[in-house]
């Protein structure tokens, strides 16, 4: 099958139900999308088909209908999406193994929501669950990004 992820196109031979977080990590060495539950209850697989924030372990790679965008693709070092700078700026992570999951749902959430309340900054990232509790942070990032992206 043929998949486009962060603007290259790859040829893949796999099996048509082999989840897209396996393709992406296994056949493509691409890394950011992190395995935790496989059973779409973590966020930590969380990457993009056109935009739209998915849960890459529970969609079959041959189901993918749209352009992948993995943590990977979703800035350069040099031009940092909104929400990774404010990860940065907030220093967010602890150990980091949710954080691609949890920036890659926040990006999306922003996209369509622009202006978002706490609470709904809270109900968009409740399904992203991180071990380590830094809730507090990734809550005071997504406020910082969503006020960066509205040029405020
Ligand atoms: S690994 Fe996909 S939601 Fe947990
Ligand atoms: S930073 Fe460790 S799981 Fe979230």
């Amino acid at each position: 099958m043929r998949l486009r992820v962060n603007g290259t196109d790859h040829e893949v031979e796999v099996e048509d139900d082999m989840p897209l977080l396996w393709v992406l990590r296994d056949e493509l060495g691409i890394t950011g999308p992190k395995y935790g539950c496989g059973i779409a209850q973590c966020g930590a697989c969380t990457v993009h088909v056109d935009g739209v924030a998915v849960r890459s372990c529970q969609l079959a790679a041959a189901d993918v209908d749209g352009e992948v965008t993995t943590i990977e693709g979703l800035g350069t070092p040099q031009a940092l999406h909104a929400v990774q700078q404010a990860w940065v700026d907030h220093q967010v992570a602890q150990c980091g193994y949710c954080q691609s999951g949890q920036i890659m749902q926040a990006a999306s959430f922003l996209d369509l929501n622009p202006e978002p309340t706490d609470e709904q900054i809270d109900a968009a990232m409740s399904g992203n669950l991180c071990r380590c509790g830094t809730y507090p942070r990734i809550r005071a990032a997504v406020k910082t990004a969503a006020a960066k992206l509205q040029g405020v």
